[in-house]
């Protein structure tokens, strides 16, 4: 299952998931190239401490989004790659339909809330801020809804009294390094199915 991974982050997702291939836990999966909107994130040297492709695009003039030109030099790159699945991993630029269209069925993302609480940008200050007791990770299919997708999988975290923003943060990675990988490994052993078309 050739999968590109595409991230704007730190990449400790990404890190994760190619940790997990190099340990052979990633089923038939195989990381076939990382791709950034940042020229200096963290997951394009992930990428380079492992020897995997990487590259980073220019995203356009936009800070969320792309514009037609970008987003047509993003597809044609992917392409290029004949990837089964499309992984995203921190990528923090709101897809526009004809992107998904361009790759349906085939894009997963990975979201720092149990959704569908919690959607767009800053989900876990939102979560903070409302108060919630438990939070977590949802990975699910990307479709022209922001963070609207079936869901594929989900993982808890318990919020504390006192538990500061980044102590959450921290607490959602933890989870998210584990349910990212193991949905992956899934997919490509066929134990999770893809979106029927
Ligand atoms: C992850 O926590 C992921 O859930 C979040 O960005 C972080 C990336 O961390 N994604 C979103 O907020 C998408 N809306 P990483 O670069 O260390 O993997």
């Amino acid at each position: 299952m050739k999968t590109v991974i595409l991230g704007s982050g730190k990449g400790t997702n990404a890190k994760a998931i190619v940790q997990a291939q190099t340990k052979q836990l990633l089923g038939n999966a195989e990381i076939i190239a990382i791709l950034s909107d940042k020229r200096e994130s963290g997951i394009l040297e992930i990428a380079k401490d492992h020897n995997i492709e990487n590259r980073y695009l220019d995203p356009g003039p936009f800070n969320s989004k792309f514009d037609e030109k970008s987003e047509q030099a993003w597809i044609e790159t992917i392409r290029g790659y004949e990837p089964d699945l499309i992984a995203l991993a921190g990528f923090m630029r709101i897809l526009r339909p004809s992107f998904i269209d361009a790759f349906e069925g085939k894009i997963l993302n990975l979201h720092p809330s149990l959704l569908p609480s919690f959607t767009g940008l800053h989900a876990i200050n939102q979560a903070f801020d409302h108060g919630v007791k438990i939070s977590g990770c949802t990975a699910h299919w990307v479709n022209e809804e922001v963070d609207g997708g079936k869901i594929i999988a989900q993982a808890p975290v318990r919020i504390m009294q006192g538990d500061t923003v980044e102590m959450i943060r921290r607490k959602i990675q933890g989870v998210e390094h584990m349910i990212l990988p193991a949905v992956i490994r899934d997919l490509s052993v066929g134990s999770i199915p893809f979106p029927e078309s």
